[in-house]
């Protein structure tokens, strides 16, 4: 489906791929781009022809509002490639949505729907031997809108540029996951942007979270802001606990990103008739369920995480270690999840949607 603007499409390719110069075996997240990317500039009040060129560096003044305050939304995305090699996206219209409700909030223009669909059919299309066959080959797709005013007065900047590069990649986390339980610092307050994917709030994070990893941990599981008593979401994933079989999750508030993993996990847990509650979780409940031997997981879910089991927790100084259960719900929810996404399992949701040059 083509809107006025989609007519003016500008398609610019590569000369030469740099495919078979990439080593995929060794990717580490996020490291290596595909050969093009997608670009839209935002000028006088509108989006501006939308144009696919080859993966390249920008130029861009110093003075841009993106640099000074930060004004910058972003979303995550995964592309699968089924045994047959079609390629399959998971629920994009979540993340469609979510890049506008995320914009709205950093007073960044909404970019049309029908555009950011058939910007990434036709990016897909494109790089298409990108998206590798095999379980835990995929592609990640990063959409982001930037401020591009070349002005510093800290006000709203009048340009923008939507842009989405895409990257090959494995697993996010290259080892075991152990995550500290945040006491002093916070990611998010009411009122403030932690519902929104705005650049600032994984910035903030770094600090907090290097802090963690001098100690042997490699996440902070976020805990409210006034008392530091509810746990909240980790730095790059939602947390889910199993206390005996029942999965438990914090609700989704301004404090909260609304995870497309997340509600997909619940929806498959009602599904499947495993108990879930998606409620406040006191962290004292968690330390006590670890204590009685009670908490049988921990686990984070997330676009880029997928489904990432939690070895062990801190909190005040104590080490928690998780001891899981043979048969693990984590472990249940990453085939459950994979399976849909790579095209192996009936699609009850209606989740899946197929990346085709039908589609503009
Ligand atoms: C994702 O899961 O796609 C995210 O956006 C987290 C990211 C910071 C790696």
């Amino acid at each position: 489906m083509s809107t006025d603007i989609s007519t003016k499409f500008v398609v610019e390719k590569a000369k030469t791929s740099r495919f078979s110069e990439v080593d995929f075996e060794t990717l580490v997240f996020g490291q290596v781009f595909t050969d093009h990317m997608f670009e839209c500039d935002y000028i006088d009040g509108e989006w501006q022809t939308p144009i696919i060129r080859p993966y390249q560096p920008i130029m861009v003044a110093p003075s841009l509002k993106v640099f000074h305050y930060g004004q910058a939304v972003f979303e995550g995305m995964k592309a699968y490639k089924d045994d047959d090699g079609q390629v399959w996206m998971f629920r994009p219209d979540q993340n469609q949505v979510r890049i506008n409700k995320s914009s709205k909030r950093l007073a960044i223009p909404e970019f049309p729907k029908e555009l950011f669909f058939e910007a990434l059919n036709r990016l897909l299309v494109l790089d298409e031997e990108w998206v590798r066959k095999g379980d835990g080959n995929v592609l990640y797709i990063r959409p982001f809108v930037i401020a591009t005013e070349p002005a510093i007065m800290a006000a709203t900047s009048t340009q923008y540029k939507f842009m989405i590069i895409m990257s090959p990649v494995k697993s996010y986390f290259r080892g075991d996951v152990n995550v500290v339980i945040a006491e002093e610092y916070s990611r998010a307050a009411n009122g403030g942007v932690g519902a929104a994917k705005a650049a600032g709030n994984y910035a903030g994070q770094f600090y907090p979270t290097n802090l963690a990893k001098a100690e042997g941990y490699q996440q902070v599981i976020w805990t409210d802001d006034t008392t530091h008593e509810y746990l909240e979401e980790a730095g790059t994933m939602n947390a889910f606990f199993r206390i005996n079989d029942t999965l438990i999750t914090a609700p989704v508030s301004d404090r909260i990103l609304d995870g497309v993993t997340r509600k997909s996990v619940i929806d498959i847990a009602k599904r499947e008739g495993i108990p879930v509650e998606v409620r406040r979780i006191k962290v004292a409940e968690i330390v006590e369920a670890s204590k009685n031997g009670s908490l049988k997981e921990i686990f984070g879910a997330g676009t880029a995480v997928v489904i990432s089991p939690v070895k062990s927790f801190s909190h005040a100084g104590v080490h928690y270690p998780i001891n899981q259960p043979k048969d693990t719900y984590t472990s249940l929810f990453k085939k459950l999840i994979t399976d849909i996404q790579y095209n192996r399992a009936e699609d009850t949701f209606g989740w899946r949607y197929k990346v085709s040059a039908a589609n503009y």
